[in-house]
């Protein structure tokens, strides 16, 4: 047993281990371990090294009925665990996308959380202790996400988890958390599924069927399209959700999808789809996918004379987007969660103070929601009798009225949120205001 290892039986030591015992179990008391980096900047970053994290066993076992209890701890992968818990700490962890070409999402998510850790421990911390936030790369792949969230549970003993963004990785990671009781919020994963994984698993977005609907409304009644096409990523879950949402709001409002064409993520020619859409006189085209390859399509789309705005989803939201598709995603709607022109006090205090952390840089809607979802968890955790799953997840389930950046968040019985959104346009590089879209009624 860890526990052993404490060294300093002091009477403070004592109380601390029953502080741990009711927490359901703190690593060894570990004498400034990583407590100076307290959720600040960059602290306990162990972004797990390279292929190592994917050799560790299929600890947790797929769909296996082990009792968590009996499932193997996570092998000690070659990037150490973090610095286990101080007594007077409290451990998160961030699951995310720190590398590949979904970067960005991960690496703004962690700052909006970072930021929210920084504001809860300078205000006091929860129940006497501070907040600190261990953040572990998926590095975009569903495999690895698996391993780092069982390491996260089982090595680094985190009591919540915040992740992910992509819906394929936060499906992957729910598994996984609901099965040892762990509570998850994901920031900004919007398909449906993901919080269907049960009752530890929460989300503080909006969801694809609202998003879908939101864009199919916005090209029937402010573009007053009749002719749209559609091209999404068939490997990843939120796009082809997102994808068949579109296509059911867009054909009730009276409008037509003249073509329905396919890629996979990771691919570079996007011509032969294209070209039918050009065929078939498409007035736009929804391109439900990730940053990297919207650019790449916009450019090819130019370059095979398809001059027709494309539209697409919060999945669009990175500075690379305009960075890889230059002038030809100029002109081109997206939806998101917001908008960092708002001027919402919430947004306004927000924006400024994460700009004077990072150096001027404007937080992109990433930041905003990984903000939100742990602000959101840290509330429930004041408001927890204990920091227990089962207690924390039932707080959490009762969150009400959060005046979060990205809106008002009220958890309801399904574990989702619901909130307006906005849809932006790409001008010139930058995505731009247009409209907010309220949740039908
Ligand atoms: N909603 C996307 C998904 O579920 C992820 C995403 C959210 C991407 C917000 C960008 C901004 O996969």
């Amino acid at each position: 047993m860890r526990m052993t290892n404490t060294r300093i039986f002091s009477a403070l030591a004592l109380l601390s281990l029953a502080a741990c015992v009711g927490l359901g179990g703190c690593g060894p008391t570990d004498s400034n371990s990583g407590n100076a980096s307290g959720g600040g900047g960059g602290g306990a970053r162990s972004a797990a090294a390279g292929g190592s994290s994917a050799q560790a066993p299929e600890s947790a076992g797929k769909g296996s009925e082990k009792s968590p209890a009996a499932a193997p701890a996570a092998a000690p992968a070659a990037a150490p665990a973090a610095a286990p818990a101080a007594a007077d700490e409290i451990l998160i962890g961030h699951y995310a996308s720190m590398t590949g070409s979904e970067a960005t999402f991960g690496q703004v998510t962690d700052k909006g959380i970072r930021l929210a850790v920084e504001k809860v421990n300078a205000a006091g911390g929860i129940k006497g202790k501070k907040v600190r936030v261990v953040t572990l790369d998926t590095e975009g792949k569903e495999s690895v996400t698996t391993t780092v969230v069982t390491r996260l549970i089982t090595s680094d003993k985190v009591v919540a988890l915040l992740g992910e963004v992509a819906s394929s990785r936060s499906i992957a990671g729910a598994n996984v958390a609901q099965r040892f009781g762990i509570p998850m919020i994901t920031p900004s994963s919007t398909n449906p599924e993901v919080t269907t994984k049960g009752d530890k698993i929460f989300r503080v977005c909006f969801l694809d069927p609202f998003q879908g609907y939101v864009m199919a409304k916005f090209a029937r009644e402010n573009l007053k399209l009749s002719k749209v096409a559609t091209l999404y990523d068939q490997k990843q879950p939120y796009s082809t959700g997102l994808n068949d949402n579109f296509k059911e709001a867009f054909t009730k409002l009276g409008g037509t999808v003249v073509a329905e064409q396919a890629f996979s993520g990771g691919d570079a020619d996007f011509s032969a789809q294209l070209a039918t859409i050009r065929d078939r006189g498409a007035e736009a085209i929804f391109v439900p996918g990730y940053y990297t390859e919207v650019g790449n399509i916009a450019i090819q789309a130019r370059k095979l004379g398809v001059t027709v705005p494309l539209l697409g989803g919060d999945g669009w939201e990175s500075p690379k987007l305009a960075e890889i598709g230059g002038k030809a995603i100029d002109g081109s709607y997206y939806s998101n969660h917001y908008s960092p022109s708002d001027t919402r006090e919430e947004v306004v205090k927000f924006v400024s103070e994460f700009q004077s952390k990072h150096g001027g840089e404007v937080p992109d809607s990433l930041a905003a929601m990984g903000y939100d979802a742990a602000m959101v968890l840290f509330d429930a955790m004041k408001r927890s009798p204990s920091l227990g799953g089962a207690d924390l997840a039932k707080a959490i389930a009762a969150t009400k009225d959060f005046k979060g950046v990205s809106g008002m968040i009220s958890i309801d019985a399904e574990r989702n949120a619901r909130k307006s959104a906005v849809v932006l346009q790409m001008r010139k590089g930058k995505a731009e205001y247009v409209t907010t879209i309220a949740p039908q009624q």
